[in-house]
């Protein structure tokens, strides 16, 4: 089974593209992780189990099946938000779990300011979702506190991942897979992703004065 999927599809090429145009809208860059989030989830779950479900059509029984196991998203606060609704809208039974982490300018270093996991009853499969993947830092964070948590299947979905951040994910938790629209070159000298998009965070909520890349 691979462990890193970056997703080849010809409308993931497409949307990604324009997502990095620096000139777009926070409207259009919001709708375009939606959408992304969207082809992303429809690669990152093709294995979910099914049990057997029957229904009654206005004809007949059919033999269907359904999923048969609890589904969690986590994301990470704050730009991880802005790919959850397209998730829900394919898997409206799933429970969302968040996670507050930012980026300590100077270290890069992930600082937790939110977690309320429960204590027991993980989730079967969880989806921690975020759409960059730069130094890997918040990802592996969010993956430690997801297993303390018990939970077992655990998928990383992202927009774009650089190579650092992938290493860094795939040494620390070798079972973790990891679904990605895009891998980019490398990280400049702030730990940005280059080519990247810039901030998704500050991009998904028009707050683009805040940092820079
Ligand atoms: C961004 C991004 C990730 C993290 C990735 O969040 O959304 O969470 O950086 O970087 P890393 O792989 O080096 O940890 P940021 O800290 O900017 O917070 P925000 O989502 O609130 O903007
Ligand atoms: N966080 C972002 O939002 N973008 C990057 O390129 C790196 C971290």
């Amino acid at each position: 089974m691979e462990r890193v999927t970056e997703i080849q599809h010809p409308l993931v090429k497409h949307h990604l593209t324009r997502l990095r145009n620096k000139d777009i809208s926070p409207p259009s860059f919001r709708s375009l992780i939606g959408r992304l989030a969207f082809l992303l989830t429809y690669e990152a779950t093709k294995d979910l189990a099914l049990e057997p479900l029957d229904v009654e059509t206005p004809l007949a029984t059919a033999h269907g099946q359904q999923l048969s196991q609890r589904v969690g998203i986590v994301p990470i606060l704050r730009a991880g938000l802005g790919m959850v609704d397209p998730i829900l809208s394919l898997v409206p039974d799933a429970e969302v779990w968040h996670l507050g982490f930012y980026r300590d300018e100077e270290t890069h270093e992930p600082v937790e300011y939110y977690k309320k996991l429960p204590d027991a009853s993980p989730v079967d499969t969880a989806l921690i979702v975020d759409p960059m993947l730069a130094t890997g830092g918040s990802a592996c964070a969010a993956i430690r506190a997801v297993q303390d948590w018990g939970v077992k299947d655990l998928r990383l979905l992202g927009i774009i991942a650089a190579p650092e951040g992938i290493d860094a994910v795939t040494q620390a938790f070798p079972e973790i897979r990891i679904f990605v629209c895009g891998i980019d070159d490398c990280l400049n000298h702030n730990a940005y992703i280059v080519p990247g998009l810039g901030d998704a965070g500050d991009r998904i909520f028009n707050t683009v004065e805040t940092h820079n890349p």
